[in-house]
């Protein structure tokens, strides 16, 4: 059963200890930098914007900043075996370390949530050079995984102190994204909950929406998610748990390979879905396929839409509705050799949920992958 938990009506209010403008960026642990950042420049289009490393001054890792719109993505990897990033990488592969919230006030925010609970990460500290400073805070949140505060109303260079321009010869042109529409989070049996209280009490977000077992079950395997959202609604992070089924749960795969609770999807947001989508499987993105069948019946349910069907068939594309609107969506295939993080494309046509529709057909798809590693 799909719940609003509370109205809309106060939510401004909500967490307002702990005011976020938006996603400042997220870092990932990666085993060669240099290699992942060539292929989110060229498959997924992001534009180079800012390096640190041996060349900069940094000799103990290197990290390449990446740009599409709004969304900022950091590759980092550590450049001797001494360095702590390694056992990150040794445990999960390449995944999510950081998803760093931009905020006025760093030490704040970090004082308020330690104060509700939450574990610190990083006390808060201050970064300078010739273009002023940057306070940042962390706390820990599931997994390995933490939240960096970013302050940066002080500074004018290019990410953060110590990153130079990075303007490299090659450049790909963008797909589309706009910003972070959503990050998903996967956590163990039981912890959702406490997750979601996490997310409530220490962060103050509110739930938006719940999604239980029968939700999102197939004939095989289920899991049971919810999404928290902050005040203003910039950012949403929906926590998934595994269910019962009769096989495992795709939420159990992703554990067992990351080997612990961590980011499982980013979703990017698009103005149109069509072009950003036919342009990243020309660039050779792996998107999960999606049966025939589904867009037999696909009119009936959603009702009128602009998009041609037929290239929604041709190019994979789910659509779902709810009261306000409707939605296009896509996922792709892992991105690393574990079967871990993954991507979702989104466009928003009025539609603020999630594709509970589409939930069946996609985690049948998941499942036949499943299958096919031998992981179901
Ligand atoms: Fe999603």
């Amino acid at each position: 059963m799909e719940t609003k938990i509370k109205s809309s009506a106060n939510k401004e209010k909500i967490g307002d200890w702990l005011p976020i403008n938006g996603t400042d960026y997220v870092e990932f642990y990666v085993g060669n930098a240099k290699q992942s950042a060539y292929y989110y420049q060229t498959a997924f289009g992001f534009q180079p914007l800012a390096y640190s490393g041996l060349e900069t001054g940094n000799r103990e890792n290197v990290s390449y900043v990446l740009q599409q719109d709004k969304v900022k993505l950091v590759l980092t990897t550590p450049l001797n075996s001494k360095n702590p990033i390694n056992q990150h990488i040794v445990k999960h592969g390449d995944g999510v370390k950081v998803i760093s919230l931009w905020v006025e006030d760093a030490a704040k925010a970090f004082e308020e949530t330690v104060k509700r609970g939450a574990q610190p990460f990083l006390q808060p500290t201050k970064y300078e050079d010739k273009d002023g400073y940057v306070i940042q805070s962390g706390i820990h949140i599931y997994g390995d995984t933490v939240h960096i505060f970013t302050e940066r109303k002080n500074y004018k260079g290019i990410f953060l102190p110590g990153y130079q321009a990075w303007n490299p010869q090659y450049k790909s042109s963008p797909v589309g994204f706009k910003y972070i529409d959503h990050m998903v989070g996967n956590v163990s049996w039981g912890e959702m909950n406490t997750w979601a209280k996490f997310y409530e009490e220490v962060m103050g977000f509110y739930n938006l929406l719940t999604f239980d077992d029968k939700d999102i079950s197939t004939e095989y395997s289920a899991l049971m998610s919810k999404v928290m959202s902050n005040g203003n609604g910039y950012i949403k992070f929906p926590i998934n748990e595994p269910a019962e089924g009769k096989k495992k749960s795709q939420i159990e795969e992703y554990i067992q390979f990351y080997e612990g609770q961590g980011v499982q999807h980013i979703a990017l947001a698009t103005d149109n879905i069509i072009e950003t989508v036919t342009e990243m499987r020309k660039r050779g993105v792996d998107f999960l396929d999606t049966p025939e069948s589904y867009y037999k019946t696909l009119l009936d349910r959603v009702g009128h839409i602009d998009e041609d069907i037929e290239i929604l068939k041709k190019l994979g594309i789910l659509v779902d509705i709810d009261e306000e609107g409707y939605l296009l969506q896509i996922f792709t295939k892992p991105v690393e050799d574990r079967p871990t993080l993954f991507y979702e494309i989104i466009q928003r046509k009025g539609a603020k949920s999630f594709g509970k529709g589409n939930f069946k057909a996609l985690f049948e798809s998941i499942e036949r992958e499943q299958e096919r590693r031998g992981n179901l």
